[in-house]
């Protein structure tokens, strides 16, 4: 391994696009040092939709936060372990995603590596409109798309082209705030914010939102549970991951938008042939989207094969006990489904 985290390693094996091997994560908390992620290993295989399900509390989001290098540390310590990751942008390199720098983790994360998260209502920004947070994907990382877009590829290299690059990342002084309204200036920046447009509305689209242009101009608190999801997924998507992490990404929706936004994941993954890890604690659901699946508990993994095959015949007491209460909560759920109908 060198010293920025890459290697071309050849017991990464092709078929895989990340490998989280003997991954440890503690937190230090008043009772000791609390073992969260004790040891986990699995792959996923690079195109298919990998399940990692356990209850509550057992590690499954410190493992994913993992990858994108966001466990707050302290209170948290990386015990040991790496987290393998083929960058397809960089021609396949693999890297230790735990041992990347700052910068190097940043320009993987949103790009490459995308995140759903559990709950949208926290995870989007509620003062800015569904176009400003969705804008700053594209902003970050697909800057030069932006600029083909608006046709304006060839004022990059010049004065216009910094002042607009600046624009766009929003590093704006009253010095630049005063050449954009310098006319031809002007001009090009309309055209920039055209092409933003018309990139959100696509990402939005994408997501199956009924009115993407109307959507884009309203903030979070406007919108039902399904939409704000949706928002996430468009977000997480808008710049075409190798890998998306999807924790808990329906866990407060009821069940019948929670069917349309895994049945939304299972297309958009097919159609973009994007790797997945979704979590969940509910085993049926997992079975319905995911290839394969590693069952997690207290920690560690206790079980990993095909979701039918873990469904069908699972080895582990754990494991039968998540079949259980899985099929208890679908009885339930049974009975809300009414009352889901207009919430998407
Ligand atoms: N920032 C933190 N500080 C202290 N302990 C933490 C922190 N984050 C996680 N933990 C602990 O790590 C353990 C695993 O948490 P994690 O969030 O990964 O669980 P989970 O499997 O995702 O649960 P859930 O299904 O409820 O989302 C828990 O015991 C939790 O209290
Ligand atoms: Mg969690």
């Amino acid at each position: 391994m060198d010293q920025d985290g890459t290697s071309n390693s050849n017991s990464f094996s092709n078929r895989l696009i990340a490998s989280v091997e003997d991954l440890k994560v503690y937190f230090h908390s008043k009772k000791g040092l609390l073992h969260s992620v004790d040891g986990v290993s699995f792959d996923i295989v690079d195109g298919e939709i990998m399940g990692l399900v356990g209850e509550t509390g057992c590690g499954k989001s410190v493992t994913a936060r993992s990858f994108m290098q966001l466990v707050q540390t302290p209170p948290g310590v990386i015990a040991g372990g790496k987290i393998r990751f083929k960058s397809k942008k960089t021609g396949n390199q693999i890297v230790d995603l735990l041992s990347l720098t700052e910068n190097q983790i940043r320009e993987l994360r949103g790009e490459r590596i995308a995140m759903i998260f559990q709950d949208p209502g926290k995870a989007l920004n509620p003062g800015l409109t569904i176009r400003a947070q969705i804008a700053e994907v594209f902003q970050e990382h697909r800057e030069n798309d932006v600029f083909e877009k608006a046709k304006l590829s060839h004022v990059l290299k010049g004065f216009i082209g910094v002042v607009l690059k600046k624009y766009m990342r929003q590093e704006t002084n009253l010095f630049i705030r005063l050449l954009l309204f310098f006319p031809p200036i002007r001009s090009y920046k309309k055209k920039l914010d055209k092409a933003i447009d018309k990139l959100v509305t696509e990402a939005l689209a994408e997501t199956q939102i009924p009115n993407p242009e109307k959507v884009m101009e309203r903030y979070p608190h406007e919108l039902s549970g399904g939409m704000k999801q949706r928002v996430m997924i468009a977000q997480a998507i808008a710049c075409n991951p190798d890998l998306l992490i999807a924790d808990e990404p329906t866990t407060a929706l009821d069940v019948i938008v929670q069917a349309r936004i895994l049945d939304l994941i299972k297309e958009l993954q097919k159609r973009h042939k994007t790797s997945v890890l979704y979590i969940s604690h509910d085993l049926s659901l997992v079975r319905k989207i995911c290839d394969r699946v590693a069952v997690m508990f207290a920690g560690k993994i206790v079980e990993t094969g095909n979701s039918d095959d873990i469904f069908k015949n699972p080895k582990h007491p754990y494991t039968k006990g998540l079949i259980r209460a899985s099929f208890m909560t679908h009885e339930r759920g049974k009975l809300e489904e009414i009352d889901g109908i207009n919430a998407t």
